[in-house]
């Protein structure tokens, strides 16, 4: 079967997927919406930047059918969600942002820009200003009281969001969203919960999307040809707020007014785990909300949350339950999906794991980057001109994330690779960490880069454990040590091997507890997950953690949801609480100023943590600056920065030994 033959069958198999569409217009060629995800690489003064443009680039070379680029700030700062953030509230801004849109429909994408007000979901911190709102209420998780607008502000923010879209014309733009979800300012008059107003922009539902119907008819009669999105919540989740029967009625409202496309979203900060999603959420779980408004109007009604199955996608257009779906992590993952699933590659397709180290990048106020894409917002630190010469040999010892990236890697660049692996199988701690639930995704990631793996020219030695003398047998040029990390063993008085299962015994059912009560000792991220899993098994679990929460360095957005899990499967937990002796199953427990409490449990799972494990090093120390060490084998960190890191030791490579830059 030829390329061309591949596609035709693949477009068959998703004809849904890949039919064109008009929206107003403009016609797009497939169904495939990137979703606005505030990336934050524009410059300081929120202009774009390269990195800007090569990241939207990216997406659009991948075949999608819309870009939506971030959420643009109609009004700095008080609008604004962070640094980095795109601005378009001055004539200045324009020449960027038509670079910006020229990259996008270069590759026949269309280009519309998203525009946006934080109202009262933003910090002073980051503003320099007191946030602003309909009514003086503070958003809980940001707990700043904002000052409520008063009218005249309200018609300068309208104006500044008409004078926005038609900057975005001028730049070339096909189109602007409104961003009036996610409880930023136009959502937040729209919801009862937020807008307490008595005026004409309070109270009923007329004078609450009052904000929005001027925005929208304003933009309709300055800039007629342009095509207008609005992103609306079809659902708040948050008590008082905004419903699905009124999100219908303002989406009819919309229709009348003009627009061509409605964006379905739900879910605000406070409602918390409903606009990006933690992992536990099923694919298209919220598609119900888009199908609700599809049935009211005859504008086409973008879909989508969670969603990185072509077949999934396919059939809920086929289904006629939206006209667009939306993607906005998995291509975050891998710009290239749309184009692969086209040509049926669907195995070479990087998978999102739904770590939400994206978004947590910015709630940390990074510019985001992604767990399993190191390219994302690096696009040009990557691009390498030329190849390096192909006598150069290479080895990497390790199969774990940084030793599957960097063995892939070293061969693009045209190194010779042989990769050791003293297990029989690769992935390393991946086969572990896949195991708990709402993890699984850790495995497809796994099977994504040992596909690479295979697809590859290294050389593939497993069950092969490198010693110091295979240095003289290989000769290698220069070595990659990617040996991983181990787990703790901690100095506890007593402490026998015997005593305590370990994380492998319980994940791997070595050891399968049933109704049983265990002690986890250790609330780090692994010790509450393996919580997770025994109690889902139906044991009762304790866990016992020296520091005063659970998990602390986690993503917040799946911390709360393993805690929401945890709390709802009856685990127990004693915090500030030292494990001072273990005999058998009792262990010792400190707390301050207390007398030592003695506990029994049918099993203790020891769960304190991972260290480097790099037995080489000392012999292989001798090679100098041809020896890298990366991953947890130089300092225990997880995935995120082992594949960066894998990325990042090749580019240097590549810069150092061969003058090879991007
Ligand atoms: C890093 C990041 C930034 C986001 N920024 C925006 C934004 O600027 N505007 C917006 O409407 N939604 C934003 N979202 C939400 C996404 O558009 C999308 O609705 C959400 O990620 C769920 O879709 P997915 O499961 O396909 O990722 C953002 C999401 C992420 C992960
Ligand atoms: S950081 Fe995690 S959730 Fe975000 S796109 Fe990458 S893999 Fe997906």
């Amino acid at each position: 079967m030829n390329g061309k033959e591949g596609i035709r069958l693949n477009m068959e198999r998703f004809p849904a997927l890949f039919a064109p569409i008009k929206i107003g217009s403009l016609e797009l060629k497939n169904r495939i919406v990137m979703a606005p995800m505030l990336v934050s690489y524009a410059h300081q003064d929120g202009t774009v930047s390269k990195g800007v443009i090569d990241y939207y680039e990216a997406r659009a070379q991948g075949g999608v059918g819309l870009i939506v680029v971030e959420a643009a700030c109609v009004d700095s700062p008080a609008g604004l969600e962070g640094r980095g953030q795109l601005i378009i509230d001055s004539p200045s801004c324009i020449e960027g942002l038509a670079s910006l849109a020229q990259a996008i429909h270069k590759h026949g994408a269309g280009a519309f820009i998203q525009l946006f007000h934080a109202g009262r979901q933003t910090h002073s911190r980051i503003t320099g200003v007191q946030p602003v709102a309909p009514s003086a209420i503070a958003c809980p998780m940001i707990n700043e009281e904002p000052r409520q607008l008063d009218r005249q502000e309200i018609k300068i923010i309208e104006e500044k969001f008409i004078k926005a879209a038609q900057y975005a014309w001028s730049a070339g733009f096909d189109g602007v969203e409104i961003h009036a979800a996610h409880g930023y300012l136009i959502n937040q008059f729209l919801s009862p919960h937020s807008n307490q107003r008595h005026d004409e922009y309070g109270g009923s539902l007329e004078n609450r999307m009052r904000i929005l119907m001027n925005i929208v008819k304003g933009i309709r009669q300055r800039v007629p040809e342009l095509a207008i999105s609005v992103r609306i919540n079809v659902d708040d989740f948050v008590p008082l707020g905004l419903k699905e029967s009124e999100s219908i009625k303002i989406c009819c409202h919309l229709e009348q007014a003009g627009i061509n496309l409605i964006h379905c979203s739900c879910g605000t900060y406070e409602s918390g785990l409903t606009s990006i999603e933690p992992a536990s959420y099923g694919e298209g779980w919220k598609i119900y909300l888009a199908e609700a408004v599809k049935k009211a109007v005859s504008i086409p009604v973008v879909g989508g949350g969670m969603i990185s199955s072509p077949e999934f996608a396919n059939r809920i257009l086929e289904k006629g339950q939206c006209d667009l779906v939306f993607l906005g992590r998995t291509l975050l993952a891998d710009p290239q999906w749309p184009k692969k699933v086209r040509q049926g590659e669907m195995e070479s397709v990087r998978p999102c794991i739904r770590c939400n180290q994206c978004i947590g990048s910015h709630f940390q106020g990074m510019p985001v980057s992604c767990t399993v894409n190191p390219h994302a917002g690096r696009e040009r630190q990557f691009r390498w001109r030329t190849k390096a010469v192909s006598k150069y040999r290479s080895a990497v010892i390790g199969s774990g994330p940084a030793g599957l990236q960097a063995a892939v890697s070293l061969s693009r660049l045209g190194l010779e690779v042989t990769l050791f692996e003293k297990e029989d199988r690769g992935g390393g701690l991946m086969n572990l960490a896949g195991i708990p639930p709402h993890k699984q995704r850790i495995l497809d990631l796994r099977d994504y880069l040992l596909g690479q793996l295979r697809q590859s020219k290294v050389e593939q030695l497993f069950s092969y454990e490198f010693k110091a003398e295979d240095l003289e047998r290989f000769k290698p040029d220069l070595v990659l040590l990617a040996t991983g990390s181990i787990p703790v063993i901690p100095n506890i008085e007593g402490i026998e091997e015997n005593d305590y299962l370990g994380l492998e015994e319980i994940l791997t059912r070595k050891f399968c507890p049933q109704s049983q009560h265990l002690l986890v000792i250790g609330g780090g991220e692994n010790g509450c997950e393996v919580a997770d899993f025994l109690a889902q098994a139906g044991n009762k679990v304790t866990i016992i953690e020296a520091g005063r929460l659970l998990a602390p360095g986690m993503e917040k957005k799946n911390r709360r949801d393993l805690m929401n899990r945890l709390h709802n499967r009856g685990v127990a937990k004693r915090l500030s609480s030292q494990v001072t002796k273990i005999d058998k199953n009792r262990v010792w427990i400190a707390r301050e100023q207390e007398e030592p409490e003695i506990v029994e449990a049918d099993a203790i799972v020891m769960a304190v943590g991972y260290k480097s494990y790099r037995p080489l090093y000392k012999d292989l120390r001798q090679l100098g600056d041809k020896l890298y060490v990366i991953g947890d084998a130089l300092r225990v960190r997880g995935f995120k920065s082992a594949i960066l890191e894998a990325e990042l030791t090749v580019g240097m490579i590549a810069r150092d030994k061969f003058g090879i830059s991007s």
